[in-house]
């Protein structure tokens, strides 16, 4: 290992920025690039920080979701993902919007016990410590406690030589890993003092007592001219997803498309979420599409279910300021309000996807909204992006070469 790198944690940004410039080979405009994008609280929050990393970030629009109207962060840097979401809620919202009942919001925690000669023998003496053990688990959080939070039960599964003696935790507004992995800890040296072997202590992210359901209504008539075609269509499109998981991994990522983009602008955790909906996704053995829809004679009916453990308070909520700020514009004030939401941007984003797969197909929309980022990929100015747009548009096919002899012709080369 290069000497330069050993105690680079220890340095200020600026001496890491310098380093990185001298070891690395950054040219002077490189290192100012480092430079012009740093900010103070994030400096705080990750190791061996050197500048941010900025993604764009825009708002979905037309949501109404249990009757009221949301303007939705979205932090993402694929083009058409927020259009594609407020096209699909702006049909959704002609019949009424989505639906996302409040959901059980409680985490669990895993404490998996090693050595154990009888395992009936070891639930039955569990079980029979069960106040004993919640106790532990809220001692160790009293503050969880005192807002009528905390660990409120506990199950015990075998998983083959193993034990996993799991709690289950309200974690109040808050996603509450942190919460969870205290108590989870305390409830293992609790276990260690009586004489038992624990491997782990810490939360699972397959969050299955957080699951957020959201579902709408729409009359095949709010589909376009064709609208039972493509009600037909996206049925089966949807039944696909559910028999193959090849179609279902892509159905899933155009879902998390949206999911993703709403979930870091609410400054939650993407990955435990992506983990915990994929893992959920394939609960019966079989990788399934985590959104379905069906139609009848008159109406095509969504429905989306997957664990969204979210919180509006704790972890990085409290640090980046454009979290604060997108609370202030999307106006959601509790965390089941805010896994409602989310729920309803997965299912939008799906519907908008199989929509135009099962009509002009996704390049048409997709990539006229890529073009913007063609544009500037091949360096034209922001006073020639609208324009360059406007001709490449106008073409049946389109690649960087062509845009480029697009560009130079606009430039009268
Ligand atoms: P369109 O029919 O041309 O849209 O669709 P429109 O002009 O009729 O506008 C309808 C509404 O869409 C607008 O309402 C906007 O809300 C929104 P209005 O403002 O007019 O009252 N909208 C826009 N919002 C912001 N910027 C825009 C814009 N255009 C329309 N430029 C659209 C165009 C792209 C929306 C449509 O073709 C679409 O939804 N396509 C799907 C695109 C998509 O799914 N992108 C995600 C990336 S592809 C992917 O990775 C997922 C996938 O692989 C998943 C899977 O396979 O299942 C496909």
């Amino acid at each position: 290992m290069a000497a330069w790198q050993s105690g680079f944690y220890k340095l200020s940004v600026a001496q890491r920025q310098q380093l990185i410039q001298q070891q690395l080979n950054l040219s002077q405009e490189e290192v100012e690039q480092l430079q012009a994008h740093t900010s103070f609280w994030s400096s705080q929050m990750i190791e061996n920080y050197l500048t941010n990393f900025e993604i764009p970030e825009g708002v979905a629009l037309n949501f109404v979701i249990n009757g009221r109207e949301y303007t939705v962060p979205m932090v993402t840097e694929e083009p058409s993902v927020i259009a594609a979401a407020s096209h699909a809620a702006k049909i959704v919202s002609q019949s009424g919007g989505f639906v996302a009942p409040t959901s059980s919001r409680q985490m669990i925690g895993q404490i998996v016990l090693e050595n154990i000669d009888d395992f009936e023998q070891t639930k039955t003496w569990l079980l029979s410590h069960q106040t004993e053990l919640i106790k532990v688990a809220n001692d160790s959080h009293p503050s969880m406690l005192a807002r009528g939070a905390g660990a409120k039960s506990l199950r015990i599964r075998q998983l083959d030589e193993f034990v996993a003696l799991e709690l289950l935790i309200d974690v109040g507004e808050a996603m509450g890993a942190n919460v969870v992995n205290t108590m989870s800890e305390a409830v293992k040296a609790w276990l260690l003092n009586q004489g038992y072997e624990v491997v782990t202590a810490i939360l699972t992210n397959l969050a299955t007592e957080s699951l957020q359901t959201a579902t709408c209504e729409i009359p095949v008539a709010n589909l376009g001219e064709n609208g039972s075609t493509v009600a037909k269509q996206i049925a089966k499109l949807s039944h696909l997803a559910q028999i193959d998981p090849y179609r279902a991994t892509t159905h899933n990522k155009g879902i998390m498309n949206g999911i993703d983009a709403a979930v870091i602008a609410s400054g939650n955790d993407w990955r435990a979420i992506e983990s915990g909906s994929h893992a959920y996704a394939v609960q019966d053995g079989q990788y399934r599409g985590l959104a379905k829809w069906t139609v009848g004679d008159k109406q095509l009916f969504g429905t989306i279910t997957l664990p969204l453990p979210v919180g509006v308070v704790g972890g990085s909520i409290g640090i980046v300021p454009t979290v604060k700020l997108n609370q202030t514009i999307s106006k959601i004030k509790t965390a089941s309000e805010l896994a409602q939401v989310i729920a309803s941007v997965g299912l939008a984003q799906n519907l908008a996807a199989l929509k135009a797969l099962a009509s002009e197909g996704i390049q048409a929309g997709h990539m006229r909204l890529q073009y913007r980022a063609l544009a500037i990929q091949i360096g034209a100015q922001a006073t020639e992006v609208n324009l360059l747009v406007e001709r490449l548009s106008k073409l049946s096919r389109v690649d960087q070469q062509i845009a480029i002899q697009e560009l130079a012709v606009m430039r009268g080369k």
